[in-house]
């Protein structure tokens, strides 16, 4: 018999049906009672940093003793268990739930690529482990995310961080899900191609209320290795353009640096390794920012 029923598992049956969704909504709010503060990371574009900057921030408040979650959103480019450092393994399950995997600087993390045989496995819907009697068989990536909620083993966080897929649907979906987000992070780089995107994203951000935005501007310059000079990547006219149309409050401004990829796509997230780095060094005052908003408060 399995414990865990997920949501695709409804079924039609009559009376029953209000009650099994009542049952799994109850589910969620049990499991998210002892998650301080959701912030989502979403972006209206592709390829910006939403992941890096996921991990790097993730990285950066667990290093400062609160205890960080992070959930990958994106099932299917998932990435962000490997900038965690988190090694794909079997899954723990007990009754409480399945336990997430543990990342760098005590991270907790949950990702499809954790439950994927291999690194190229392309997503297939199937019980990746049927002793842990829990599927994950979904049509929908909104219904991953809600079962990585509701499912998984959290235990007591003071901030659970949700890397999104991009475009403004997954964060309007993921708004549904969790209607009063901490916060959210747009990513963006300050790019003409990207300033429609951002603008809808912002728009849908605001039009929700969501208690605090903040714009993460990536990509913003290239610093060099050598000298750390730097180079302008993008029009800066089309940065301020971007910046001023969302309505939004840029957070951050993180340049482009070689080692900074490197090291986070390795697992290592540069902001543990290399505080120093130009990247690294605007994502931990951005953890700053993030970190004063968070209430430690026992629950
Ligand atoms: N500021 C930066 N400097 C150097 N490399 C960066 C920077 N930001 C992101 N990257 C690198 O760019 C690549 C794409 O970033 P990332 O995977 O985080 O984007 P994403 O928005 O999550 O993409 P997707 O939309 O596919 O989920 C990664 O290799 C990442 O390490
Ligand atoms: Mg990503």
């Amino acid at each position: 018999m399995r414990r865990f029923r997920t949501y695709n598992q409804v079924e039609e049956t009559g009376q029953e049906l209000p009650a099994q969704v009542a049952a799994q909504q109850e589910r969620l709010k049990d499991r998210l009672a002892s998650v301080r503060s959701i912030w989502l990371v979403g972006s209206g574009k592709g390829g910006v940093g939403k992941s890096a900057v996921t991990a790097n921030l993730a990285a950066a408040l667990a290093a400062r003793s609160f205890s960080v979650g992070g959930l990958d959103g994106d099932v299917n480019g998932p990435s962000l268990a490997r900038m965690l450092g988190a090694e794909r393994g079997p899954l723990r399950s007990d009754g409480v739930g399945v336990a997430p995997a543990a990342g760098v600087a005590g991270t907790r993390v949950m990702s499809m690529d954790l439950l994927l045989g291999s690194a190229d496995a392309p997503l297939r819907w199937r019980e990746p482990d049927a002793a842990a009697g829990f599927i994950w068989q979904s049509t929908l990536e909104a219904g991953a995310v809600r079962e990585f909620l509701s499912d998984v083993a959290w235990g007591t966080l003071d901030i659970l961080l949700i890397d999104l897929p991009p475009g403004t649907d997954k964060l309007s979906r993921a708004l549904q899900l969790i209607p009063e987000p901490a916060g959210v992070l747009l990513v963006t780089t300050p790019s003409e191609a990207a300033r429609a995107a951002v603008a809808r994203s912002a728009r849908l951000v605001r039009e929700a209320g969501v208690r605090r935005a903040g714009l993460i501007v990536n990509m913003a310059g290239h610093a060099c290795s050598s000298c750390g000079h730097v180079d302008a990547l993008f029009a800066a006219a089309a940065d301020h353009r971007l910046v001023q149309e969302s309505g939004m409050e840029a957070w951050a401004r993180i340049p482009f640096h070689a080692g900074f990829a490197t090291a986070t796509d390795a697992g290592r997230p540069p902001v543990l390794d290399d505080p120093n780095g130009p990247a690294a060094a605007a994502l931990l005052a951005l953890a700053d920012r993030v970190a004063s908003t968070l209430d430690t408060e026992p629950l």
